[in-house]
């Protein structure tokens, strides 16, 4: 009788292994993130995220077409505006680039869910998250609730599917809301970016964006990097007031947190896989030293295994790619 078991008998061909694997990634998990910017006729690419673009409305369906083609469900949308200013009026602006984007998208793309990221940094001239007081240059919480409510309220008017408040305001969840309730926007889903660490790998998001904060960083409202259990305290106070989906965010250095918040909250939860970690594969592939396929799945399939339900990813079209073609 052999003292060891072997475990080698069930990795013996790729059959073998199919029959035992306990996570598969699938085009359903996928959610693509979409910039859309103002203007006309503008396909401009982000240098340090090989592949993506900013789109103007008139140019967007050549984004849409190929999600579609892919049968990617979901877009998650970023609008520039053409011009920000100190209380970010663009983001709750009923005819601003987020929300004619949407009537864009639900006009032409109906069955594609579109989830509207709200936050005022891309139209703010300080490139801050919320309000900012001129004295002291902090970055005021209750004062910028209401007007995230409104972009909230003007994004499901304009027909998101589902709202994603970014800014890390404590209440924002309930903001959110009741605003939505008493617009007659009930039925709306909140998809609250709850445990939002500040991150180094944001840097290629703020250059597509062009959201950077113009002074200071977002380390007095993002999450510390160091801190697991507070995660759980923002994960539970954003159920409490009304989340209906919880986004982890970044993904790869934090799926410890996805695996705690997985085992002990029982809504869905969504990864995001953001620009820092889709750049350094893409960049690693340039050189020459890694498989950006295999990398890439791999990592997106860690993100599952960890207990992510659904990953937003700017690997979404390749990655539905290399998925048909399995
Ligand atoms: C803005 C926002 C950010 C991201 C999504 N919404 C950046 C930030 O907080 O500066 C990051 C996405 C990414 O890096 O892919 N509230
Ligand atoms: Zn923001």
């Amino acid at each position: 009788m052999e003292q060891f078991r072997r475990f080698r008998r069930l990795r013996s061909s790729e059959a073998m292994r199919s029959l035992v694997r306990e996570n598969r990634l699938s085009v359903s998990d996928l959610i693509y993130p979409v910039f859309v910017v103002a203007g006309e006729d503008q396909v401009n690419p982000i240098p340090s995220m090989p592949g993506i673009c900013q789109y103007s409305i008139d140019r967007l369906h050549e984004e849409m077409d190929r999600v579609k083609e892919a049968k990617i469900p979901a877009v998650l949308l970023f609008g520039i505006p053409d011009h920000k200013d100190e209380v970010g009026s663009g983001a709750y602006d009923c005819h601003g680039i987020t929300q004619e984007a949407i009537r864009y998208i639900k006009k032409n793309y109906p069955q594609i869910l579109v989830i509207a990221d709200v936050c005022l940094c891309e139209y703010t001239s300080h490139g801050h998250c919320g309000l900012v007081d001129h004295e002291t240059g902090e970055v005021k919480n209750d004062e910028t609730l209401p007007l995230l409510a409104k972009m909230a309220v003007s994004c499901a008017k304009a027909g998101a599917d589902i709202v994603a408040p970014s800014d890390m305001m404590d209440g924002r969840v309930s903001a959110l809301r009741e605003a939505l309730d008493e617009n007659g926007c009930v039925n709306t889903p909140i998809l609250a970016y709850s445990a939002k660490f500040a991150s180094a790998y944001y840097g290629p998001f703020r250059e597509a964006a062009e959201s950077a904060p113009k002074f200071g960083d977002r380390r007095s409202y993002q999450m510390d990097p160091a801190n697991g259990r507070e995660a759980m305290r923002e994960i539970e106070d954003d159920i409490l007031e009304g989340a209906d989906m919880i986004i982890v965010k970044p993904a790869m250095a934090y799926l410890d947190i996805m695996k705690e918040a997985r085992e002990r909250f029982d809504v869905p939860f969504i990864a995001y896989n953001v620009s820092g970690e889709y750049s350094m594969i893409k960049a690693a592939q340039q050189m020459g030293w890694v498989d950006g396929k295999r990398l890439t799945l791999e990592t997106l399939t860690g993100m599952k295994r960890a207990g992510a339900d659904r990953i937003i990813t700017y690997h979404a079209l390749e990655v539905a790619r290399w998925l048909k073609e399995e």
